[in-house]
C-alpha cells in the first residue's frame, strides 16, 4: 500500500527519502510527495506530483529544496482520486504541520466534520489530513509533543502509520504505529523511519520495529554524554550508531526499544537486461526454486524450531488451514492437493479478507499457516492477529523474513525466492508452491507415510518441475513474442479451465492475465462449464486449459475440451506430452514434459506468466507497475 519514508540526522534528507520512496515504490505508485524543513527559513518546503515517482523525482530536481529533517510518501490511493492535491505531505491550516500516513483513519469523517466546525479548512479529500489539523488542535493545548501525541493518537481509530514534522518543533519528527508496519533504522548521528527496512538497508544494520500503538519522537542532534548517562537504548549501540529518540506507548509511558539486527540487503535489484522485472523474476524461478529446496535440505530439525512446533505435534495434526490474499489464496489452494494426498491432512483454504468475518472453529491440532508474499498483506495479518488471540498454532510462510508477519506469527517458513520487485507475483508463487510440497512431505515422513529415500525424491521432482518450468518458456518464446502474443492480445475476454490441482492454477493464470494486461480473464473448474459458463463461449472468447497428469482428470477435461470444440470455441492447451487426444482437440497447444502428477502447475508456471507477459507487453501495459495495483496491501 502506501509507503511512509523520513530521514532525520547530520544530513540533507532529500536524497536518502527519495532513494527509500524509490525502492518502496512497489507499495504504490499514484502520485508520491516529500516535504522538509529548510534550515534557511525554518518552514516547510513541499513538492508533490502525481503519478509515478518519477514524476516527483523530476519535480524535485527542479526544486533545490532540501533539509535535515525530510518525510516522504508513496500513495496508493484509498480516500480520494488519485490527484496532486490528494498525494501526501498533508498539512494543517497554517502549513505548519506536516504529515505522511499509510493505513486508514476509519472514523475521519467524524473528525473532520468536528474540525470544520472548529474552523479547520481542508483542501484534500484524504483521511491523512484530519491528522494534520488534529495534531494542529491538540499541539497549543499541551505545549509538548508527548502529551499532545497522547491525546491525537487516541483520537484515530483504524490501523495506520504516519510521520510528522513540525515547524514549532523544527528538531523533531514523530512517528506513530497502530498496526500498520513502521520500523526505524540507527546510524551514526541519523535515524532513519520507514514502512519497511529495505529503504535503509545498506545504511545501517540496527533496526526498531516500532512496537504496536506506540510512538517515537526522534531527535536530529545527537546526545553528547558520558556512558553513565546514557539511556539503555544508546548504550545498546556501538560507536558507529547514535540514536537519540524516545518511545512511548499510547498511554505515554516510556518503553526501551528493542534494538534488532537487520538481515536484508538492497542487492539484486536491477533488471539485468531484462526489459521488465517481471520477466527477470520468471526467469529466475528456476534458481529461487533450487535454493528453497537446498534449504530446507539443510534446514533439519531447525524446521521445528522455526514452525515453533514439536515433531510430535506436526505429526499429530488433524487438520491444516491455510489463509492468504491473490496469489498467495492461489499457491494454498494448490497446495491442499499436497497436503491431503501426501501428508493425508484434510486442509482447508481461505481468503483471508473472509476468514476473519466467519464464525471460528478452534479443532483441536490444527495449524494455520498464513501465505504471503511480503509477510504485510494487512488481510492476512489480521487473521493471523485473530488467530493467535484464540491460542491456535500459526505460521507464516513469506518471501521477507523481516516482515510483520514473521514477527507475530508463532512460527514461520521462508521462501527463498530474493526480493520480488514487479507487482505481479512470480517466483514468490512457484516457491511458495515449492516449500508447501516439500512440507507436505517432511509431515508424511514424520508420520511414517513415506520414508526419507521418498523426501529425496520429491525434492528431486521439485528440481526437475523447476527444469521444465524454464526449459518450456525457451521452447515458445519466439513464438509466442512473434505471433502468439500479438494474436490473443486482441481478444477481449478469455476463459481459464482447470480441474483438480490444475483449477487453482487456472485461477492463478486468469489473475496474471486481468493483473498485467487488464484483458478480463475468468477462472473456472472445467467441470462446472457445463452449469452456466459455456453460454459465454464464442469464437471470440479464447479458452485456456491446463491439463492433468492424472488419467482419469485427463479424460474428463478432454470432454470438457470437446464440450467447447462442440460450440465453435477457441482452445489453447497447456498438455503433457502424449496426450493426443487433448493435442489434437486444441487450436494452440503448448506442450510440457512430464512430472511429478501434482507439480504439473509448477511445469506449467513460467510459460502461463510468460503469455501473460508477452499479451502485456504488446498492449504496451506498464507491465511491472500495473495499473490501480499495488505490491503490499497494507489495508483491509
Ligand atoms: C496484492 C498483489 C497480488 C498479491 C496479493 C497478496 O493484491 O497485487 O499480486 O498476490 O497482494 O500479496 P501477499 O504479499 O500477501 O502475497
Amino acid at each position: 500500500m502506501c509507503s511512509v519514508v523520513g530521514y532525520v540526522g547530520k544530513n540533507q534528507s532529500k536524497a536518502f527519502v527519495l532513494e527509500g520512496l524509490t525502492r518502496l515504490e512497489y507499495r504504490g505508485y499514484d502520485s508520491a510527495g516529500f516535504a522538509c524543513i529548510s534550515p534557511e527559513s525554518n518552514r516547510l518546503a513541499c513538492v508533490k506530483s502525481q503519478g509515478q515517482l518519477q514524476n516527483l523525482l523530476a519535480k524535485c530536481k527542479q526544486m533545490p529544496v532540501d533539509g535535515h529533517l525530510g518525510i516522504g510518501h508513496t500513495r496508493w490511493s484509498t480516500h480520494g482520486a488519485a490527484t496532486e492535491a490528494n498525494a501526501h505531505p498533508h498539512f494543517d491550516c497554517q502549513k505548519s504541520i506536516s504529515v505522511v500516513h499509510n493505513g486508514i483513519i476509519e472514523n475521519h469523517h467524524e473528525l473532520r466534520e468536528a474540525l470544520k466546525k472548529a474552523g479547520h479548512i481542508f483542501v484534500s479529500d484524504t483521511d491523512t489530513e484530519v491528522i494534520a489539523h488534529s495534531l494542529e488542535a491538540v499541539l497549543p493545548i499541551h505545549k509538548r509533543i508527548k502529551p499532545a501525541m497522547v491525546e491525537l493518537v487516541n483520537k484515530l481509530e483504524g490501523a495506520y502509520a504516519f510521520v510528522a514534522i513540525m515547524q514549532s518543533f523544527p528538531d523533531q519528527m514523530i512517528a506513530v504505529r497502530k498496526r500498520s508496519p513502521l520500523c526505524i533504522g540507527i546510524g551514526r548521528d541519523e535515524l532513519f523511519v520507514a514502512s519497511d527496512p529495505l529503504a535503509f538497508a545498506g545504511r545501517t544494520k540496527k533496526v526498531i520495529y516500532v512496537p504496536d500503538e506506540a510512538f517515537v519522537i526522534m531527535k536530529a542532534a545527537p546526545r553528547h554524554v558520558s556512558d553513565s548517562q546514557k539511556s539503555p537504548l544508546e548504550l545498546a549501540l556501538s560507536s558507529s550508531e547514535t540514536a537519540n529518540l524516545e518511545l512511548y506507548s499510547f498511554s505515554g509511558t516510556l518503553l526501551k526499544p528493542d534494538i534488532q539486527e537487520l538481515d536484508v540487503d538492497w542487492t539484486d535489484t536491477e533488471k539485468r537486461g531484462h526489459e521488465h522485472f517481471m520477466l527477470k523474476e520468471i526467469y529466475e524461478q528456476k534458481g529461487a526454486i533450487a535454493s528453497t529446496v537446498k534449504y530446507y535440505q539443510q534446514l533439519g530439525n531447525n524446521l521445528y524450531k522455526q514452525m515453533e512446533l514439536s515433531k510430535e505435534q506436526l505429526k499429530d495434526l488433524k487438520s491444516i488451514k491455510m489463509v492468504g490474499c491473490g496469489t498467495s489464496w492461489h499457491a494454498a489452494r494448490i497446495a491442499q492437493f499436497f497436503f491431503e494426498e501426501i501428508a493425508k491432512v484434510p486442509t482447508s483454504i481461505h481468503l483471508a479478507s473472509e476468514f476473519r468475518y466467519m464464525p471460528f472453529f478452534n479443532y483441536e491440532n490444527s495449524l494455520y499457516i498464513a501465505i504471503s508474499q511480503s509477510g504485510e498483506t494487512a488481510d492476512t495479518l489480521e487473521v493471523v492477529r485473530m488467530i493467535n488471540d484464540k491460542e491456535c498454532t500459526t505460521v507464516a510462510l513469506t518471501n521477507v523474513p523481516s516482515s510483520t508477519m514473521v514477527r507475530e506469527a508463532n512460527g514461520f517458513l521462508l521462501t527463498h525466492a530474493g526480493p520480488e520487485i514487479a507487482v505481479a507475483s512470480t517466483k514468490a508463487f512457484s516457491t511458495q508452491v515449492t516449500v508447501l510440497f516439500w512440507l507436505a512431505h517432511r509431515i508424511a515422513l514424520d508420520k511414517g507415510l513415506i520414508t526419507m529415500r521418498q523426501l529425496q525424491v520429491a525434492e528431486e521432482d521439485l528440481l526437475i518441475a523447476a527444469e521444465v518450468l524454464e526449459n518450456t518458456i525457451d521452447t515458445y518464446r519466439k513464438e509466442i513474442s512473434a505471433t502468439l502474443a500479438k494474436k490473443y492480445a486482441q481478444f477481449n475476454r478469455a476463459i481459464f479451465l482447470g480441474r483438480h490441482i490444475s483449477y487453482p492454477f487456472a485461477l492463478e493464470a486468469a489473475l496474471k492475465l486481468k493483473e498485467i494486461s487488464y484483458i478480463f480473464a475468468q477462472g473456472y473448474p472445467a467441470g462446472e462449464l457445463k452449469h452456466g459458463p459455456i453460454a459465454l463461449v464464442d469464437s471470440l472468447t479464447p479458452v485456456f486449459l491446463f491439463s492433468s497428469l492424472d488419467p482419469m482428470i485427463y479424460q474428463k477435461l478432454v470432454a470438457n475440451a470437446q464440450e467447447v470444440k462442440a460450440r465453435k470455441g477457441h482452445i489453447i492447451a497447456f498438455a503433457f506430452e502424449g496426450q493426443k487426444e487433448l493435442i489434437s482437440l486444441a487450436d494452440c497447444v503448448f506442450m510440457i514434459p512430464k512430472v511429478h502428477p501434482l507439480l504439473g502447475p509448477l511445469a506449467m508456471t513460467g510459460l502461463m506468466q510468460f503469455l501473460s507477459y508477452a499479451i502485456a507487453k504488446e498492449l504496451g501495459c506498464a507491465i511491472d507497475k500495473p495499473r490501480n495495483l499495488a505490491k503490499s496491501v497494507t489495508v483491509e
